[in-house]
């Protein structure tokens, strides 16, 4: 039992153990995304088809559900995060040792391109945490509506609220390019690194990455614009 574990160990520490981890936790992280902004796009369905989304997320298993999808959602990213940092280093190690100092600067322009797109993407979900979930410098938290004849946080106004501000609406704007960005090369390379593409399938799951990116970004920026257009902007 303990060999089997130390092999499994060592697998996980090895580059293509480090490689899977990164396609697996990519991959619930677009799953997520998916469901995220389904669930964001119900804002056009009104205030009560989202605010009972809302209520629902809060109170499954009792408010434990919430909790689990939060540690699963931070074990995914900070394990994302940490593997990927360490395969670009041991990647431009071992370029150095091969071709010298300067080969170094040909590392791909995508990885770097990755790492700058998924730093930002980072950035991004700490202000989203403090703007929407953590309410900090705003009183979104005390936002209530009654539903079904109870009192619930009002989501619909809260976000309505928060993209009332242009300059958080043109941030939300450029951190989705960026996110359409890393997640179009990211999911290729995710089936690339499952071992799913051939030759003659990498092209369908490129297209596949950018459809899959583009969805998320129209889906997305639907929100802050119609709001801007609709509440604001007239
Ligand atoms: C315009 C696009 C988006 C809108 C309108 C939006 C809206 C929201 C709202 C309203 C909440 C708080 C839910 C609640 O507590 O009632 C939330 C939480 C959250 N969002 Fe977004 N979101 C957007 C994009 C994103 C993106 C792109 C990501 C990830 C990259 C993301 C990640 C999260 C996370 C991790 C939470 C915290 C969930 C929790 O712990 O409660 N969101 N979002």
């Amino acid at each position: 039992m303990s060999a089997l574990l130390k092999s499994f160990s060592t697998f996980l520490g090895s580059s293509i153990g480090k490689k899977l981890l990164v396609a697996l936790t990519g991959a619930v992280l677009v799953l997520f995304l998916l469901g995220h902004m389904i669930g964001n796009l119900l804002i056009f369905a009104g205030p009560d088809a989202i605010n009972e989304y809302g209520h629902f997320l809060q109170t499954m298993l009792h408010g434990g559900g919430v909790w689990i999808a939060r540690i699963g959602l931070l074990v995914s990213v900070v394990v994302h995060i940490v593997l990927t940092i360490q395969l670009t280093r041991e990647n431009r190690a071992a370029r150095t040792e091969r071709y010298g100092y300067n080969a170094t600067l040909q590392a791909s322009k995508s990885s770097r391109i990755m790492i700058l797109s998924g730093l930002t993407i980072l950035a991004f979900i700490i202000y989203h945490l403090l703007h929407f979930t953590v309410h900090a410098g705003n009183n979104y938290g005390t936002y209530q509506v009654i539903l079904h004849g109870e009192n619930v946080h009002d989501v619909y106004k809260m976000v309505i609220a928060g993209f009332s501000w242009l300059p958080a609406s043109i941030f939300y704007i450029i951190a989705m390019l960026l996110l359409c960005s890393h997640l179009g090369h990211g999911v290729s390379s995710m089936f690339q690194t499952l071992g799913l593409a051939t030759e003659r399938t990498r092209p369908i799951y490129e297209k596949i990455g950018s459809a899959y990116a583009a969805l998320i970004l129209i889906g997305n920026c639907s929100i802050p614009i119609a709001i801007y257009v609709f509440h604001y902007g007239r």
